[in-house]
């Protein structure tokens, strides 16, 4: 049984607006006439698009227009046709962050594409890493197809890319020709107001860059709804390949018409309770330096990248920490090679505060038990 939920990276799930959204749905339904009769079309319900754009526009200071911008089922549809997008035979290259999120990890590997982890430190990619890479992969003739890059609130690490290297990165990826995913799916889980840097999309670029948002993080995984966008010609030629009959115009019309009044005071509160509930897994954890230590303090986002002592046997600790009902993310889930690292990711948006409270000093038993 899982009495302590810290494995993945849900939302609060009390502060999710049943009621508001059972609302919207009663006064926007009726009034769409025969659109649910209807295929939503590539790029889906325009009210929805227009609330996305909306949002990139505050958040950002720029937003695409609206006719680029494609919602999909959840962000990780839009993910998994990147690469569908961009590998054409089975081997060919991706460039991601060493440690990565691990749904991107099996998804590209599904998809044939060889993962080139690139080393991060605190400030995300490293960039004289990526430059090295692709100059050794130059000579070769064996360029990566497409850099997948998580520049905000990294997953795992929680880093933020820093603005002067993400002008780097975009100076590298076009000496090399490469496009560019930007999955920016924490960008508005924030409890420290301090954050800001712009998103890639919003800087001078001379490769194409695809931008993937998420309502997941901010709504709930359950609605299924992100967007991608990008200019043309790329937008139309990911469209091709897209073959799902586009996103259910039933939920986006319901969370539009939900969002187009209480985004921002939702995405507001929702922040507010998640932050106390990274507070308390930080203090917490800060009881047991024997068993943990922290990668970086994140100022949003769902998740701490947890470094246990060097000599934890990672696989027993899982093992023992599953049977007394606890549940993260091991280290090994979110290396592009898979390898048993000392690293474990303690997501905090789901948990409750007490869940938070009785479940790491467990967990600190657990890593202290299975010490070599
Ligand atoms: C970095 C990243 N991208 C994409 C996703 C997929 O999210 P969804 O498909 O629910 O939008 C996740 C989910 O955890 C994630 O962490």
């Amino acid at each position: 049984m899982e009495n302590y939920p810290f494995g993945s990276g849900r939302p609060d799930p009390g502060s999710f607006p049943n009621r508001k959204l059972g609302e919207a749905a009663m006064r926007i339904l009726p009034e769409m006439g025969d659109e649910l009769a209807l295929y939503p079309g590539m790029l889906g319900y325009q009210p929805l698009r227009q609330v996305m754009a909306d949002r990139l526009l505050q958040r950002e200071g720029v937003a695409p227009p609206v006719e680029e911008i494609a919602l999909t089922n959840g962000s990780m549809q839009a993910v998994t046709l990147m690469a569908q997008m961009f590998i054409d035979q089975p081997g060919d290259g991706v460039v991601m962050e060493e440690f990565c999120y691990s749904g991107t990890i099996g998804a590209y590997q599904k998809e044939g594409a060889e993962l080139v982890g690139i080393p991060v430190d605190e400030h995300g990619m490293r960039m004289d890493a990526l430059s090295d890479v692709l100059k050794k992969r130059a000579a070769k003739g064996k360029l990566p197809k497409f850099i997948y890059v998580l520049a905000t609130f990294q997953n795992p690490t929680g880093a933020i890319m820093p603005l002067e290297r993400r002008r780097e990165l975009l100076q590298i990826t076009a000496q090399y020709a490469l496009p560019v995913v930007e999955d920016h799916c924490y960008a508005d889980t924030v409890y420290e107001g301090d954050y800001y840097v712009p998103a890639l999309y919003t800087l001078p670029a001379e490769v194409p860059v695809v931008h993937i948002e998420s309502l997941s993080k901010i709504l709930g995984p359950g609605v299924r709804l992100g967007c991608f966008f990008t200019p043309q010609p790329l937008l139309g030629k990911i469209l091709q390949i897209r073959r799902d009959g586009g996103t259910s115009s039933l939920a986006a019309a319901v969370v539009y018409e939900y969002f187009r009044e209480h985004l921002w005071t939702h995405v507001h509160r929702i922040n507010a309770i998640v932050k106390q509930k990274r507070d308390a897994m930080f203090e917490m954890l800060g009881q047991f330096p024997d068993a943990f230590e922290w990668f970086s303090r994140p100022k949003g986002g769902l998740f701490i990248w947890v470094k246990l002592p060097d000599a934890t046997d990672v696989v027993k600790c899982e093992q023992v920490a599953e049977a007394r009902g606890i549940d993260y993310a091991t280290g090994k889930a979110f290396h592009v090679f898979r390898r048993d690292v000392p690293y474990l990711r303690l997501a905090f948006g789901y948990a409750s505060l007490e869940q938070i409270r009785a479940g790491i000093p467990k967990l600190a038993e657990c890593v202290i038990e299975t010490q070599r």
